[in-house]
């Protein structure tokens, strides 16, 4: 048998996957094609582990969703990347609009991290501990954590994650910083503010939601993911999807199929660059015909679940011979 997973692993990766979530597994052709190893060695819940889910009132945990997926992933055999501890989106009200000062909202995001990951411990292979703490500009966003706690929200949050559950690799985890410039810059101050602290944080996931035509370079992409791992942390491709206007036309679909084949070139040329995930594997189920109105066909498997050889091929290639 052949598949992306197996081209992944033979170029020397530990997974290729994707994303799902927990509605779409009720969709039984669906779910066999999400438990092919051949193609997905891992998989990333896309939101029932983020904190609205997890711990909707303060204190109140809901782990259902999130196990549900953390037991698909076991039974059939496949990594678990955990997605998200600290992020400033699916926050639920009673954090964002709490009033909390700045030592109760490090408990209380302490308490939060250490809930959850003691739940998921040992079963996380990643965890992405924060997500897209940056503005455009490489400067910190606001969000209650930034604006409460100051930058030193994340080193206190990778410290709270290392202790709970050494074992799982430490993520920060974002998008636009596929490429030289300010916001790349901005991440890898992350990964030095962690380090300064006395953290430990052990990779950076590169979301790569990417636009047909506008994808960075094989070349740039390299040259990007090298700057992070000379500061000593692993980098894995965490969110791919490649959009265009729909219907996509021949023309974008054959640009496509060269912009993904950047993108897993990429990670194949920096052995630090542990696996790529795609962010689900169909059209059907991808997050971006609800956001950007008029586009979409992101992904290698269209909205009736068939496979877009020429999108699959190039991925396949790109990985190289099995
Ligand atoms: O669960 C409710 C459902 O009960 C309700 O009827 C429905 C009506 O809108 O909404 C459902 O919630 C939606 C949820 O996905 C589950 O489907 C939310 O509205 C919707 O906003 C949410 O979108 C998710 C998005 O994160 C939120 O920011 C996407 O599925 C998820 O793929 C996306 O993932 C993010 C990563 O976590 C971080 N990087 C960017 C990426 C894409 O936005």
């Amino acid at each position: 048998t052949d598949g992306l997973n197996i081209r992944a692993v033979a170029a020397g990766k530990q997974y290729f996957g994707s994303a799902t979530d927990n509605g779409e597994l009720s969709n039984s052709a669906y779910l066999s094609g999400l438990s092919n190893t051949a193609d997905f060695g891992q998989i990333t819940p896309g939101n029932s582990m983020k904190w609205d889910s997890i711990e909707p009132s303060r204190g109140s945990f809901s782990y259902s969703g999130g196990d549900t997926i953390q037991q698909l992933a076991v039974k059939n055999g496949q990594k678990l990347r955990c997605h998200t501890l600290v992020w400033h989106s699916q926050l639920p009200n009673w954090v964002s609009n709490g009033g909390f000062d700045n030592a109760t909202l490090i408990s209380v995001m302490k308490n939060h991290i250490t809930n959850e990951m003691t739940h998921y411990k040992g079963k996380c292979f990643h965890w992405d501990v924060v997500n897209e703490a940056l503005n455009e500009d490489g400067t910190f966003r606001s969000s209650v954590f930034y604006n409460t706690i100051g930058p030193a929200f994340i080193p206190i949050a990778f410290a709270t994650a290392a202790s709970v559950d050494p074992d799982a690799k430490l993520y920060y985890n974002d998008y636009n910083t596929e490429n030289a410039g300010s916001k790349s810059t901005g991440a890898q101050n992350i990964v030095k503010l962690i380090k300064q602290y006395g953290a430990k944080i052990d990779g950076v996931g590169f979301q790569s939601h990417f636009i047909v035509g506008s994808t960075p370079s094989q070349s740039a992409q390299v040259s990007n993911m090298n700057a992070f791992v000379s500061l000593g942390v692993e980098v894995a491709i965490t969110e791919l999807d490649i959009r265009t206007n729909t219907p996509a036309t021949s023309s974008a679909v054959a640009q496509q199929a060269k912009d993904y084949a950047a993108t897993i070139g990429a990670c194949k040329a920096v052995a630090k660059c542990v696996g790529v995930t795609i962010w689900d594997y169909t059209d059907k189920y991808s997050w971006i015909p609800g956001v950007f109105s008029g586009q979409g066909s992101a992904l290698p498997w269209d909205d009736n679940l068939n496979k877009k050889t020429d999108i699959y091929n190039a991925i396949l290639n790109a990985w190289g011979s099995a």
